[in-house]
């Protein structure tokens, strides 16, 4: 019996679009930069795909693994570097692309550490942002879709480390038992 019931909300039609009206203002915004993507894995690891190949001005990409302590579906704030970049980025342009932001704790962390290393600029690319549940302001550079404060899948995103390869975004809802 599935316990939970699946309601679209982004389809993979919205993303295409939106990916490309991205691309193009990033394509515009550095043009004669040399930008790094940095991909927050791994929730934004096909995002950063389909992304980087609508961006026409040559870059370079790495990627972070982070993790916050405490429960899966919600954020504690404390956040702990998995894997970390491979290489120097000082005097480099970042651009931080990240699946969704939620309290924007995780964000704000990656954020000041990366300014620490002395990037020349560090920016932020989300896909989903969830405003409803923000703790800390962070300065959202590109946005894809704002959605409301609901779970959810699809498109990278997880739950329990299933789902990510769903073409569509998904709202996860648990199902009422009778
Ligand atoms: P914060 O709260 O730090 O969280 O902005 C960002 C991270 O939390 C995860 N997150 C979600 N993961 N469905 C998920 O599978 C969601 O609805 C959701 N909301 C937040 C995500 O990993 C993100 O990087
Ligand atoms: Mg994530």
């Amino acid at each position: 019996m599935e316990e939970f019931t699946k309601k679209i909300l982004v389809s993979s039609e919205q993303i295409e679009q939106k990916v490309k009206e991205i691309g193009k203002e990033i394509t515009e915004d550095y043009k004669g930069k040399e930008l790094m993507l940095v991909g927050i894995l791994k929730g934004a690891a096909i995002f950063m795909a389909d992304l980087a190949r609508s961006i026409e001005i040559p870059v370079t990409m790495d990627f972070m693994a982070v993790s916050s302590y405490g429960s899966s579906t919600k954020s504690s704030g404390v956040v702990r570097i998995i894997k970390d970049l491979d290489s120097n980025i000082e005097g480099k342009h970042i651009l931080i692309v990240e699946d969704i932001i939620d309290t924007g704790l995780t964000l704000n962390y990656i954020t000041d550490n990366l300014n620490k290393r002395g990037a020349s600029s560090v920016k932020i690319c989300t896909l989903l942002d969830k405003p409803e549940r923000r703790k800390v302001d962070v300065p959202v550079d590109y946005r894809g879709f704002v959605i409301p404060d609901e779970f959810v899948i699809g498109y990278g995103i997880d739950y329990a480390e299933k789902y990510r390869n769903l073409p569509d975004i998904f709202s996860l809802k648990e199902k009422k038992c009778d």
